[in-house]
């Protein structure tokens, strides 16, 4: 596995890719890898000759009180994992690299943002725009991977490069669970041993709620059981239950053919999203 942190590194090797006319599957993380990741390599590494991994953790995504200053690193055992799942290129510049200079302009993910978890994290999808904008002109992939637990960050990313005409393709990936249905997530670590046991009732929660809208098409009373599940078995804070058109992130369910119920729950040190997306007609 080739190793760069330096953006004339990456390009050297970009550029070697593309002369021998070699597809691009490109995987961004912000490191700690676990299976989730590993799912989005499996995939890139199917589709395209050559997987570029990205390992970067953006302070631009990162709102003043959250946890830019503990999020979890672990580089070399992420270098050992990214060698097992044939990653062929790794790129994890430092700071400096991806933002020597601010020269003030600004992508904003405008109202795709407003809903979700964009409403209680001002600017996160901004900075993840920034970030991955960046990264794809970088690499110039054929295919950027994202997973579905992140479902609103993939909605918004798939509209940057819809409307703004980025040559490549978005993939979706399905959210990897625990075997007790726990999203894996980076930040599940730090929940406390307590909280672990708890956690798997977010996804439970989800599925009833789910279950709950199929069979009555009532979707107040379904984002109700979905909160007392929560509020019922753990001891998390819920932000929000939201119940959406998806991609395009409406309340108008009626007329969605798509919908995701997405939850956000707090607990001491880890703030846990999941959600489920299903088609309405199946
Ligand atoms: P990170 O949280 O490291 O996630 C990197 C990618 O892995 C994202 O596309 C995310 O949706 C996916 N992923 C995480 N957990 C997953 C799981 N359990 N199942 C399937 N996929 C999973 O998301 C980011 O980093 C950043 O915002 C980034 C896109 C890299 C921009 O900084």
């Amino acid at each position: 596995m080739i190793q760069v942190e330096l953006i004339k590194d990456l390009k050297e090797n970009i550029n070697i890719a593309k002369t021998a006319n070699k597809t691009i599957g490109f995987v961004p993380t912000m490191g700690y890898l676990h299976e989730g990741h590993m799912a989005l390599v499996s995939q890139a590494r199917n589709e395209n000759d050559f997987v570029v991994m990205s390992i970067f953790v953006n302070p631009a995504q990162f709102g003043p009180n959250e946890d830019l200053g503990r999020y979890p690193r672990d580089l070399e055992r992420d270098k050992k994992m990214a060698i097992e799942a044939g990653v062929d290129l790794l790129f994890y510049p430092q700071e400096e690299e991806m933002y020597p200079k601010d020269g003030g302009i600004s992508i904003q993910a405008g109202r795709l943002a407003n809903v979700l978890c964009g409403a209680t994290r001002a600017g996160h999808f901004d900075g993840v725009l920034k970030v991955v904008t960046k990264l794809f002109h970088l690499i110039e992939p054929t295919r950027a991977y994202f997973g579905q637990k992140d479902a609103q960050q993939l909605a918004i990313i798939e509209t940057l490069v819809r409307d703004y005409n980025f040559p490549l393709e978005i993939r979706r990936v399905e959210t990897v669970r625990e075997e007790d249905g726990l999203a894996k997530s980076s930040r599940n670590v730090f929940l406390s041993k307590e909280e672990r046991m708890q956690a798997p009732a977010i996804y439970q929660a989800l599925q009833l709620g789910i279950n709950h809208y199929m069979n009555t098409r009532k979707s107040g009373k379904a984002m109700q059981e979905t909160l007392q599940h929560i509020e019922k078995f753990t001891s998390g804070k819920i932000d929000y239950v939201g119940f959406l058109s998806y991609p395009d992130l409406t309340s108008d369910l009626e007329e969605a053919s798509t919908v995701i119920m997405a939850v956000a729950v707090y607990f001491e040190k880890a703030r846990l999203i999941d959600n489920i997306i299903i088609n309405k007609e199946v």
